[in-house]
């Protein structure tokens, strides 16, 4: 049976622990929400990455999983190197998805929505070089909204303002055009789709890339099993007890 850990700082992972459950109904899946430490966003690197090595090989230890992916922009910007360079096993990554959206945008303007850590990382500046050339981007680290996706899962009711505020620097109106792609670029964020598709000040494609992820976990899979479904999902926290209700984890 292959087994797959699944990582973040809280439940925003869940977004992404979805699509590989559609993918791949045959896998055992762990999840792990570090929400203990939540939120990654705002911790400093150094003290980040030792976090996350830590954790990671303390769940790998528990676990013995055949692939672990670290579903978390933040934490992925930051120690995708380290923990290759550590384990055998594949990691796969969730980084902003910079390419698609650059390759898609018709008015050359694209703003990528992440967390404050997200936006600093050397490794978010460099995906644009590498793939942008010649699009606006505009970097938005937004400091609330993935506490404010935490809080809509667990069924608290969110002003529409608090909303707004996080998400309104990545609407920019230039001579050439304005914004037409947002990147999620924060795990938690497609928790609050329905939300800012609503509130957004005109239509965008946000791009959620966890379907891509899902499928790159399937691809690094020695055997990823067949269609049918029979895998279990094993949820564990580093923190609160877990309380979120099944149906609101494949919803
Ligand atoms: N889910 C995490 C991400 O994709 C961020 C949340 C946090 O700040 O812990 O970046």
């Amino acid at each position: 049976m292959t087994r797959i850990l699944v990582v973040d700082s809280g439940y925003g992972g869940l977004t992404v622990l979805r699509e590989i459950r559609a993918l791949l109904p045959a896998a055992d899946l762990i999840y792990l929400a570090d929400d203990a430490a939540f939120p990654y966003g705002d911790w400093e690197e150094t003290a980040l990455t030792a976090h996350i090595i830590e954790t990671v090989s303390g769940a790998i230890a528990d676990h013995a999983p055949d692939c672990v992916v670290i579903a978390c922009n933040t934490a992925s910007t930051l120690v995708l190197p380290g923990l290759r360079a550590r384990f055998a096993l594949p990691v796969v990554g969730t980084v902003p998805a910079i390419k698609p959206a650059a390759a898609a945008t018709r008015s050359g303007s694209i703003s990528v929505l992440a967390t404050p850590g997200t936006v600093k990382r050397d490794y978010t500046r460099a995906l644009i070089e590498e793939f942008a050339p010649g699009t606006d981007v505009t970097l938005v680290g937004a400091p609330h909204l993935a506490n404010l996706a935490e809080r809509h899962l667990h069924g608290e009711p969110i002003a529409d303002t608090a909303i707004s505020d996080e998400i309104a620097p990545c609407f920019v109106e230039r001579p050439a055009g304005r914004t037409d792609h947002v990147v999620l670029a924060c795990t938690h964020f497609p928790l609050l789709r329905k939300a800012m598709n609503r509130l957004a000040p005109w239509p965008v494609t946000w791009i959620d890339p966890a379907p891509a992820i899902a499928r790159r976990v399937e691809q690094v899979l020695d055997d990823p099993g067949d269609r049918a479904a029979g895998g279990q999902v094993f949820l564990r926290t580093s923190g609160a007890a877990w309380t979120l209700p099944e149906s609101a984890i494949f919803n």
